[in-house]
């Protein structure tokens, strides 16, 4: 089946495959516009016209003899030419002075497959049948330069993704101001914005909200996606939930500065630009050079959001996620940051290590504090060398003995930044993001190593390859605990400063992809202060995210929860910790701590040799029946159920692909006297199968539409359940 078609007559592209379309009109003007994105159109049959009227105040293009016909009404492709007022997809600065470009339709290509991005991480086909790419290419009237709008659908996804590439051929230079990686205008209609906002310990809080008139921007301009705005939003019909209704989700497959505007025209027309975030960005383009934007994602769903997640987790499952553990069941792990903090020693970490295996857990992960002088988070970032005082036999020891007790052994690393008391500071004080003669502000007591850098690079590549050489290990954390300032690096010529936050995500990329590389059997974890950059872009190279500092159960069921919104089970590590929590202070049983952290990947961070024989047998049968329903939890289907942004009820199910097994998490948040009888549906289930769920014979039909009476049995604050059910033999 062709995937892509072009009718020359009528100048449409129309991409398609048994779920969407997406129609591209080359209009009047020359202009792409755009027609249609959503539930597959057998056939278009041309009668959705951009309706021609002459709107006071928006112009006509140069030219233009008819009145009817202007840039600021008519929904485009890559809005950029002068005329529409709206949010524009690029911005250029000629060597004129002039801000004006005037590109038009010029050529289009389509081919068979998915080209790669060159240095930015994107989503991957595994055959050249999977997928189909159109590139239209828009050229200036003035200069000899080039924009490609690539477009990429896949056979079997309900998504299109885009990324778009500036040439220049002329023989000036350009300085690329902005350039989005997706421009998506919705006719007139009704529409909602959600979205992902937090801050640290409180990421991915789930958003909704009304799209009113104006602009709603969102973004980040800390160096990194952040824990404040995830790269993702949706545009939901005011009357989609969880499991009906049309919805649309735009991932950005990046790690750094991102901006996403919501825009409401006086037309009710509604404009998504999603890309880097132009703050403080500019790139110095000459001739013959190329800028490319990362990739966007582009879902749609007409189920609802359930649809529209199960979307994201199957393309970055099956088509983004990469490595040896892409789908390896994950380690049950036990850390011991929460554990000890800075404070321990090899006799600490081996006996914490030594209860982790009693339990079960598989992989132990000695985290922060194990190099230099590291007592406390001021010091010693960039001095990967172990700290013989606190580990006599070294890594290469410490790793060799937890081996021996059978577990696996994992490091924690943060590789991007570098303490002002340190050998490489001391040594390599302009390595280090600053302006120069300016102060340098501090984060965690640390500075921002400058990775745009290939030197800087090449130094701290080669002492994690010493490391990661000599001591056995198969698995690492990497983490990152500050944002960008004093985005300067001293390499750059003065015209170029506005690439450094962008050269730095590049470094980065270029790092990660020769690491994972040379060492293909680690299993990385992205960490960043806890969830400060789960985004797409670090999934490319690291398939787990450690989801949040936050490891309270109660606080967790809302960060899980909105995390699922875009990413899959498989990438979101969640722990059980100590109580009261060292971030809320919460007290809430073993068990719901353990049924929230076995909502992902699980492990434990919390003093294990401090525990009562009761605890001890509870983790045992939590570790148990987490290996025995591991496969489901990491890569069954996922459904939202209950969600904890809107009531006191919080729940999920996973369902296998054949649909014969499921396990629902709920809880009951706070108790109440005399409560209302709550009754919980399902979804997902095969509505013709016979389930024994808790002993009892019910059909999947009469779970989804009768439901169960869930609470009865609840009883205190933060209780919770998992149930599973299993198809009747
Ligand atoms: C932040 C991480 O999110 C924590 O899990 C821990 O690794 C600390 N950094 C260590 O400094």
């Amino acid at each position: 089946m062709k995937l892509i078609t072009y009718d020359e007559k009528e100048q449409i592209f129309h991409l398609s495959n048994n779920r969407i379309s997406y129609l591209i009109q080359i209009e009047e003007e020359n202009i792409p516009a755009h027609l249609y994105f959503g539930k597959r159109i057998r056939r278009y049959h041309h009668h959705f016209q951009y309706p021609r009227t002459d709107r006071s105040f928006s112009p006509n293009p140069p030219f233009s003899e008819e009145r009817q016909f202007s840039f600021d009404t008519v929904m485009q492709e890559f809005p950029g030419n002068p005329g529409d007022y709206r949010t524009l997809s690029y911005e250029l600065l000629h060597e004129t002075g002039s801000r004006v470009s005037d590109f038009r339709y010029y050529d289009y290509t389509i081919e068979k497959g998915k080209p790669k991005l060159s240095g930015l991480p994107a989503t991957y086909i595994n055959g050249q049948e999977e997928a189909e790419t159109l590139t239209i290419i828009l050229k200036d009237q003035l200069y000899d330069l080039y924009l490609e709008l690539s477009y990429t659908i896949f056979a079997d996804q309900s998504v299109i993704t885009r990324s778009n590439r500036l040439r220049n051929e002329s023989d000036e230079q350009v300085f690329v101001n902005k350039l989005a990686s997706l421009t998506l205008d919705f006719a007139g209609r009704p529409l909602e914005l959600i979205h992902l906002n937090g801050t640290w310990s409180k990421e991915r809080m789930m958003m909704r909200e009304a799209i009113t008139p104006g602009i709603k921007l969102l973004g980040s301009t800390r160096g990194s996606s952040s824990h404040h705005q995830n790269p993702f939003a949706a545009i939901a019909a005011p009357e989609t939930t969880e499991d009906q209704g049309e919805v649309y989700g735009f991932s950005l497959v990046y790690s750094g500065n991102h901006q996403t505007t919501i825009e409401r025209d006086p037309y009710d027309q509604v404009r998504v630009t999603m890309g880097i975030n132009p703050h403080q960005f500019s790139w110095k383009l000459a001739q013959g050079e190329q800028f490319q934007s990362p990739e966007a994602v582009m879902v749609y769903s007409d189920q609802g959001l359930n649809g529209m997640s199960q979307s994201f987790h199957s393309l970055f499952q099956d088509h983004l996620v990469r490595g040896n553990y892409q789908y390896a069941q994950r380690p049950i792990l036990a850390n011991n940051w929460e554990a000890t903090f800075f404070d321990f020693d090899e006799e600490k970490i081996l006996a914490i290590a030594k209860e982790a295996r009693d339990l079960g857990a598989e992989l132990f992960v000695l985290d922060d504090g194990w190099y230099g002088h590291r007592d406390n988070d001021d010091s010693s970032l960039g001095d990967w060398v172990e700290d013989k005082n606190k580990l006599p036999n070294g890594l290469a020891g410490l790793s060799r003995k937890v081996h021996e007790m059978g577990l696996k052994f994992g490091l924690w690393v943060e590789p991007e930044m570098i303490s002002e008391d340190s050998e490489l500071f001391r040594q390599h004080p302009d390595w280090a993001l600053q302006v120069p003669g300016r102060g340098k502000t501090v984060g965690r007591g640390q500075f921002v190593l400058d990775f745009s850098r290939q030197d800087v690079r090449e130094n701290i590549y080669q002492q994690l390859k010493n490391i990661f050489e000599e001591v056995p290990l198969e698995y690492v954390k990497w983490d990152m605990n500050r944002n960008m300032t004093e985005v300067y690096s001293t390499l750059l010529a003065a015209d170029q400063q506005g690439e450094t936050a962008h050269r730095y995500m590049l470094g980065l990329y270029e790092f990660l992809e020769r690491l994972t590389t040379e060492f293909p059997a680690i299993l990385f974890e992205s960490c960043s202060g806890g969830g400060g950059r789960f985004d797409p872009g670090m999934l490319y190279y690291m398939p787990q995210v450690w989801a949040s500092d936050n490891t309270d159960a109660v606080s967790r069921m809302q960060i899980q929860y909105g995390t699922s919104l875009v990413y899959p089970i498989s990438s979101i590590g969640a722990h059980v910790a100590a109580v009261p929590n060292h971030q809320t202070g919460r007290i809430t049983s073993l068990e719901t701590r353990g049924n929230v952290a076995m909502s992902g990947v699980f492990g434990y961070e919390l003093d294990l040799t401090h525990l009562s024989d009761e605890e001890k047998e509870l983790m045992k049968q939590q570790v148990a029946f987490y290996k025995e329903h591991r496969q489901l939890i990491q890569y069954g289907s996922y459904y939202r159920l209950k969600s904890p942004f809107e009531g006191n009820q919080a729940s999920w199910l996973f369902v296998d692909e054949k649909k014969t097994e499921a396990l629902v998490f709920y809880s009951r948040i706070l108790a109440e006297a005399s409560t209302a009888f709550h009754v919980l549906k399902l979804t997902g289930l095969d509505p013709n199968k016979e389930y024994i769920v808790e002993g009892q014979i019910i059909g999947g039909d009469e779970l989804m539409h009768l439901g169960l009476y869930i609470d009865e049995d609840m009883w205190g604050d933060y209780a919770s359940k998992l149930i599973y059910l299993k198809e009747v033999d």
